[in-house]
């Protein structure tokens, strides 16, 4: 009928049922084939969500109130949204879907929010440590491919915590490229630092995300842990973690980025160890971890 609504909808959606396919329909003719697929694989699970829990009005309220709080607890700083991502898995999952590795390569895991871009460039063997952060550690091995051939040139950016548990970008008196730097392996493909041996910590939990964890009898706290990124041309790049195998927290991490393949031992050395580092005087670690990189574009890669 002339003047009648276009998509010739029912004027009285009553049942669920209506409404979910009335709503999914309303997306049919968006012109962008994925962005269709998107919006409405969104609508379809959450008006399944809202079925399923038989979701009421008060709780609709306080979930848009947790909604606003999130958006306004960020800032350059502070990403909350990112935080509920990580809390419930789906950086995780994003990750894994993104990274499927064949066998014999370094496995993935969240970036996490306190990675900074151009950390300093520094020589083999240098240290991160820029003021006293607890014991050092010599951390070294190799960047490799699929094949076991050495890659010279690949960049590590590596960043970390120390014995007070925060990141330089979260400490205003710390040096500013503290526990921080960009290095490049050398012809056999190795790289040689010196860090510190990192902490447990608890990703913030001041907002609305702290609150869900405490709601739900949840804690905040992540494994120790050293942050890698590694790049080399020809590669896909590797954002992972080192994490102390004999750290707390490692079946329980926030936000669910333990994997085993990850885990090192940090072994004890002396201060008369014949190998130790220059800038240590006392007691010192070290930590072996050989880096294996997938080639770019990766028809050996499995899909999942
Ligand atoms: C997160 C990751 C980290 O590596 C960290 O130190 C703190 C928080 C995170 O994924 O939210
Ligand atoms: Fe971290």
């Amino acid at each position: 009928m002339a003047g009648g609504p276009r998509e010739g909808r029912s004027l009285s959606l009553v049942r669920p049922k209506e409404i979910s396919e009335t709503v999914l329909a309303s997306f049919q003719s968006c012109e962008d084939d994925r962005l269709r697929e998107l919006i409405q694989a969104l609508a379809r699970h959450l008006h399944a969500f809202v079925m399923e829990a038989r979701i009421t009005e008060h709780e609709w309220e306080q979930a848009i109130r947790v909604l606003t709080e999130t958006g306004q607890i960020t800032d350059e700083r502070r990403q909350e949204f990112v935080l509920w991502s990580d809390a419930m898995g789906v950086s995780m999952l994003v990750d894994a879907l993104a990274h499927p590795k064949p066998a014999g390569a370094t496995e993935s895991t969240v970036r996490g929010p306190f990675w900074v871009p151009d950390s300093p460039r520094r020589e083999y063997g240098e240290s991160i440590i820029e003021q006293d952060s607890g014991t050092p550690t010599w951390f070294y091995g190799r960047v490799l491919d699929t094949a076991g051939q050495p890659i010279a040139g690949a960049e590590l950016d590596v960043w970390q915590n120390g014995e007070d548990r925060l990141y330089a970008v979260q400490d205003p008196e710390a040096p500013e490229e503290h526990l921080r730097g960009r290095f490049l392996t050398r012809d056999d493909g190795s790289y040689g630092f010196l860090g510190v041996r990192p902490t447990p910590y608890p990703i913030p939990d001041d907002g609305p995300v702290g609150r869900m964890l405490r709601a739900t009898g949840r804690h905040p706290w992540r494994p120790a842990h050293i942050h890698m990124i590694v790049s080399a041309s020809g590669y896909e790049p590797l954002t992972t973690h080192v994490f102390d195998a004999r750290s707390a927290y490692l079946d329980s991490d926030a936000v669910f980025a333990v994997k085993r393949s990850l885990l090192r031992d940090f072994v004890p050395r002396s201060p008369e160890d014949p190998d130790r580092p220059a800038a240590v005087s006392g007691e010192w670690y070290s930590v072996e971890n050989d880096l294996v990189l997938v080639a770019a574009g990766g028809a050996d890669r499995p899909r999942i």
